[in-house]
């Protein structure tokens, strides 16, 4: 019945809006963050205060990423994010709003132009200081030979991932291009996030508040599900390329 009602809408839509999180990774091998397995049952959060403060911190923050950069750096966009891809080629997405930083929307297709990542990306590696960047290949190399915090070659400064971390501020433009899309969609399908997270879980709300009907694809509830129009459960590797349509490819 919801499959049902979600393919009625997604064919009358034309300006559709994903928001994604952690939850459309986790069939590509990427554990997410708050479900039983998820990384903050396994790891302590280290907050850009933290991060900033103490050498200990920011050892820890290193040590958090070389052990998950392998599996992120392997994994492949499986069949939810080539449902987006989708959408794209049947010229209905606006834009993809997404909290992810593993790049997977990018990989399955979608132009980088139209992929917001409001909490920045794992790929590379800052220099917060002086802006450097080098991948986060060449990051993880350096921690692995020695290097517990790494610093930047050019100024001294300190090397971070490019990601946003709890009580760092999100980038402006991106989450000004997010409230933009938010208010000129006609449907946003938020997949695989547990929307407690602030403010990326204002995209939603905003969306809605704009006039357009929300969906919410989750295996769990979630503090938007009052307002959602619709909530499709389930595994989104199997209900989003139901809803979106036939083409869909191996992951
Ligand atoms: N199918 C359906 N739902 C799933 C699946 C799946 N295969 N895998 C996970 N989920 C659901 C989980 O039940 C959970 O409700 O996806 C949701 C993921 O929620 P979180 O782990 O909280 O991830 P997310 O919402 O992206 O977290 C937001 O928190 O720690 C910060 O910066 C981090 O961007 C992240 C932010």
């Amino acid at each position: 019945m919801e499959l049902q009602v979600a393919r009625e809408w997604i064919v009358a839509a034309s300006r559709i809006v994903g928001f994604t999180g952690a939850g459309i990774s986790t069939e590509s091998g990427i554990p997410d963050f708050r479900s039983p397995d998820g990384v903050w049952a396994r790891n302590r959060i280290v907050d850009f205060q933290e991060f900033l403060a103490s050498e200990e911190g920011r050892i820890e923050y290193w040590r958090q990423k070389l052990a998950n950069w392998p599996a992120m750096r392997a994994a492949r966009p499986n069949a939810g994010h080539y449902a987006f891809a989708e959408l794209h080629e049947q010229g209905k997405l606006l834009a993809l709003v997404t909290q992810n930083i593993e790049g997977l929307h990018q990989r399955s297709g979608l132009p980088s132009e139209m992929v917001y990542e409001l909490h920045g990306t794992t790929t590379e590696a800052v220099c917060l200081s002086c802006g450097d960047r080098i991948t986060s290949d060449e990051a993880c190399r350096r921690v692995e030979s020695g290097e517990k915090a790494p610093r930047c070659r050019l100024c001294g400064g300190l090397l971070k991932p490019a990601t946003i971390s709890f009580g760092q501020s999100m980038p402006i433009d991106v989450m000004e291009m997010a409230r933009a899309a938010a208010e000129n969609c006609d449907l946003l399908i938020a997949v695989g996030s547990s929307l407690v997270v602030e403010p990326a879980a204002s995209i939603p709300r905003l969306a809605k508040r704009a006039g357009a009907r929300l969906v919410i694809v989750n295996r769990e509830r979630t503090p938007l599900d009052g307002m959602a129009d619709l909530i499709v459960r389930g595994e989104i590797g199997t209900v989003l390329p139901a809803m979106v349509g036939p083409a869909t490819r191996a992951g």
